[in-house]
């Protein structure tokens, strides 16, 4: 009998020197025949159930007004039935994206996992995003449901006018039997009310569609990384690795299911393992985050450098709050060597480093315990993941220890994305040779640790988010007082780095501080608070190339203090 509470024996994660990822180990370890078909929702709800274990703490859920909720795997497989079996009443097939436009309320866990059960395409999106970034991803992604709460709908609704694929708006915070106002094309479905509902999983297998996370280029629109249910081998293998997470753990991730390490690490990577979830729906506040992880005994903690950079400003935790913590790791942007040795002394611990992307699915290089931190290191990759650093011009590694290049790795690996959703060339153009490319530069030192260097395109990394510079430029030139625009990133203490935007304004508009403000307010209303800018130039032109290619890394270089390079090569 398998036992769901026992580590799994460590697999043996290189195969005769080679790293690959020894996926007939983590299969094993998941009760998962190779060449039987299986369901990611029902592997992280009902597969504990089966087990004998339906009644463990799958998530304890406290919102910013003290409210709290705790669901056990039982109840996950419950809710997630009623809301597949719902979604197929409604019409919803297997492959159909169905879009999760919540605050981390337990419905968007619940929700999440019904879409996968049924086989449809889940398509989370960060609450905050205004009218026009929901748009832009909902019409890229063809859409077919937007499950939200009151607090959003109105910006789901000014979307859709323009959204003919979409089929429902479904809310789910309509309270039984109260008359909700509910327009054309709209319900309301309340799973923890509902009579219970039997559902058959669909029988799905490695390759089949389960996420579509959307994230942001330096051209174009923000584009949709596929992923697939197989994908959870490399997250249920590095969930245990890098956050070192147990079945008896408390594990709290910071961030979004907005973002991927929301849906990985915040819902997949955990409940692969069966631990138990602690979700804190509210903003930051240093002392709340500390009376949070004493009040749960949070033993696993999983944040961003900004949310580190503001606890470090904050007055310290009392000694006697973090004593359940046994691991602590970051992601998301550099993590300053500072943040780690404030946390050492403050929180009784270091704070571990992992970087990946929303493309790889799953972290690719960390640091993770029993190997000696070096600070301002990403770490090293983790078994099974080749990585590289390749010379910008050959694409061929690069032997000099420390010197500078592309960070690359060989694929496959079981939770690599499998395409940009209706955009084959610019998923295409990620592979040369034998590599993937990040779009990040890094370097590896004599030791084999990773050490990242910068971004190798125009996408600016805010708190831990990726903004797409054209995004932010196509959202200036709807304000009318805007004639040319270009966003870069500034270098910020907290945030790591802001949106800054040039402007070239239209004839008969004079730049003012009070035009800045309201230039920021309209991104900040239409797009997003991330994407609004912190600062803005008004000038008289944009530096641009011959061909009119405005030349943003210059305006960025500036910004960083840094050599503005030669441009030559960039005449195009
Ligand atoms: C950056 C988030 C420095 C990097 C999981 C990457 C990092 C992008 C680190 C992916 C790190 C992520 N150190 N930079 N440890 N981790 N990044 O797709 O530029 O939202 O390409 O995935 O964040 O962001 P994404």
């Amino acid at each position: 009998m398998n036992d769901p509470h026992a580590l799994p024996a460590v697999a043996p994660l290189f195969n005769g020197g080679q790293p690959s990822y020894e996926t007939g180990a983590l299969r094993l370890a998941l009760g998962l025949a190779s060449d039987k078909p299986f369901n990611l929702g029902a592997l992280l709800s009902d597969r504990l159930c089966v087990q004998g274990h339906g009644d463990r703490l799958a998530l304890v859920w406290e919102n910013h007004s003290g409210l709290r909720k705790d669901f056990t795997f039982d109840d996950l497989r419950r809710y997630s039935d009623v809301w597949a079996a719902t979604l197929a009443d409604l019409g919803i097939v297997a492959g159909d994206r169905v879009c999760l436009f919540l605050d981390r309320v337990p419905d968007l866990y619940f929700a999440f996992l019904g879409i996968l059960k049924l086989g449809a395409v889940a398509q989370p999106l960060f609450s905050q995003f205004m009218a026009d970034a929901l748009e832009v991803r909902l019409a890229d992604a063809d859409t077919r449901a937007v499950i939200t709460t009151a607090r959003h709908v109105e910006k789901v609704r000014s979307a859709r006018v323009r959204l003919p694929g979409l089929s429902w708006v479904i809310l789910t915070d309509v309270k039984p039997g109260a008359a909700p106002v509910l327009g054309k094309g709209e319900t309301a479905i309340n799973a923890e009310t509902a009579p219970p509902r039997a559902f058959t999983p669909l029988a799905a297998n490695d390759d089949t569609p389960s996420l579509l996370h959307y994230t942001s280029g330096t051209t174009g629109r923000p584009k949709g990384a596929q992923h697939v249910h197989g994908s959870v081998l490399s997250q249920f293998a590095t969930t245990r690795h890098v956050l070192d997470l147990r079945p008896e753990d408390v594990y709290w991730c910071t961030a979004d299911p907005g973002w991927v390490t929301g849906t990985s690490y915040g819902i997949i990577g955990p409940w692969a393992v069966g631990a138990t979830q602690a979700v804190f729906e509210a903003g930051f506040s240093a002392p709340r985050w500390y009376e949070f992880i004493a009040r749960h005994r949070v033993t696993v903690f999983y944040t961003a450098p900004t949310a580190i950079r503001m606890l470090m400003k904050a007055p310290p935790p009392a000694a006697e709050q973090l004593v359940s913590l046994r691991h602590m790791c970051s992601v998301g942007e550099p993590l300053n060597p500072a943040a780690v040795l404030w946390a050492e002394r403050v929180m009784g611990r270091p704070f571990y480093d992992t970087y990946w992307q929303t493309e790889t699915g799953a972290i690719m290089i960390a640091n993770v315990p029993g190997l000696p931190i070096k600070p301002g290191s990403m770490g090293k990759p983790v078994p099974g993941i080749e990585a590289a650093i390749l010379d910008a011009q050959t694409h061929q590694p690069v032997t000099k220890p420390g010197a500078p290049g592309l960070l690359a790795f060989r694929p496959p690996w079981p939770s690599m994305f499998r395409g940009y959703f209706k955009a084959e060339q610019t998923y295409q153009s990620k592979f040369v040779g034998a590599y993937y490319l990040t779009g990040d530069r890094g370097s590896v030192d004599s030791d084999g640790y990773y050490w990242f260097v910068g971004r190798d395109d125009d996408v600016i990394n805010t708190a831990g988010h990726l903004v797409g510079p054209f995004e932010v430029e196509s959202a200036l030139l709807r304000h009318p007082a805007v004639a040319e625009s270009a966003a870069v990133s500034k270098p910020d203490p907290t945030f790591g780095e802001v949106v800054k935007s040039f402007i070239v304004l239209r004839p008969g508009y004079a730049g003012s501080d009070e035009l800045r403000l309201d230039i920021m307010n309209f991104v900040r209303k239409h797009l997003s608070p991330l994407a609004m800018p912190h600062a803005i130039d008004f000038v008289d032109k944009l530096p641009k190339t011959r061909s009119g290619k405005i030349l943003r890394r210059m305006l960025r270089a500036q910004e960083w203090g840094e050599p503005v390079g030669d441009l030559s090569s960039l005449d195009d």
